[in-house]
């Protein structure tokens, strides 16, 4: 399946369940001082979880354009190592604004995984904070306990996106590659192995960060979903690598006929991975007028260039 497939059959799905599909916003936040870049899809609605601002829908769902390097939520020094991360992504979601919760964010999750993506469901893992019983039960319904993993804080409590705001408990799905593609017997999703892929990431928003590290109660709970689409666009090509997906496959062939060199070379391999991660990010970025500077969003893409 391409990945302008799994873009529009999620679009598609979520419409179904009466989201409205809403364009993505830019990398650069347009009203949000606490951000460098755009980071997840929840950026653009933090205030319909937050304030009673009156909400044009209260179900959406978006396909958005990310950039975690630079500030807090940055994953530049993971590219080249892992074959998962990146600075420019798109991000996947599924918002609710005071409208659905736990239940249908795991039971649309769990059909649009098995019944229009088609994994096969033996294949799937979850994680779950280790004090959302409410989420481990839901989960039960669909998956052996075996497979649904308490995490703390650290793994399954997400955000804020910045400093302050929306963010609460969340809850993981993973694809297991394999005992082969592990550390040991033992391994299970939140080790750093090879074995687990963490693919969406469904998020309870709860709380909002206050600047002195409070957390209030939200004006409105909620739902926020962030699925990374290369990762699932590897899943569906079952390639080795997001790197070897149809959105970065042209780029390394092209970067393979400028340099000489081949992908196949191990000791290449990281090379071409932060060439082809890197040329999209400034593309994007330089696309939205950033342009390379000593200081701020233009020193992120300068760095960028450089490395
Ligand atoms: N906001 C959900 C995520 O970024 O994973």
């Amino acid at each position: 399946m391409k990945s302008s497939e799994i873009r529009s059959l999620y679009l598609d799905f979520f419409r179904e369940k009466g989201h409205s599909v809403v364009p993505g916003i830019g990398l650069i936040p347009f009203d949000d001082p606490t951000l460098l870049f755009t980071s997840a899809g929840m950026v653009q609605f933090k205030k319909f979880w937050a304030t009673d601002t009156p909400l044009p829908y209260t179900r959406a769902t978006t396909c958005q354009k990310c950039m975690r390097a630079g500030g807090k939520d940055s994953d530049i020094d993971k590219i080249g190592i892992t074959g998962r991360h990146h600075t420019f992504f798109e991000m996947l979601g599924n918002f609710s604004f005071g409208d659905y919760f736990k239940k249908e964010a795991i039971e649309w999750a769990w059909e649009f995984v098995i019944e229009r993506l088609k994994i096969p469901e033996e294949l799937i893992w979850v994680s779950y904070y280790e004090k959302d019983d409410e989420t481990k039960e839901i989960w039960k319904k669909f998956l052996p306990e075996e497979r649904i993993i308490p995490l703390s804080e650290k793994d399954n409590f997400w955000g804020p996106a910045g400093d302050t705001g929306p963010c609460g408990p969340c809850t993981e799905l993973y694809v297991d590659f394999g005992i082969e593609k592990g550390c040991g017997s033992n391994c299970k999703p939140g080790c750093e192995c090879s074995r687990f892929l963490e693919f969406w990431n469904l998020v309870f928003p709860q709380y909002d960060k206050q600047k002195d590290g409070s957390l209030a109660p939200l004006k409105r709970r909620g739902v926020d979903t962030g699925m990374g689409l290369e990762r699932i666009t590897r899943i569906m090509q079952k390639t080795n690598s997001n790197y070897e997906t149809d959105l970065f496959l042209p780029i390394v062939k092209e970067i393979e006929r400028i340099s000489g060199y081949s992908y196949d070379s191990e000791e290449k391999k990281p090379s071409f991975r932060i060439t082809s991660d890197h040329i999209r990010a400034a593309v994007f970025l330089i696309d939205e007028n950033v342009l390379p500077s000593n200081e701020g969003r233009g020193y992120v893409l300068r760095r960028i260039i450089r490395r």
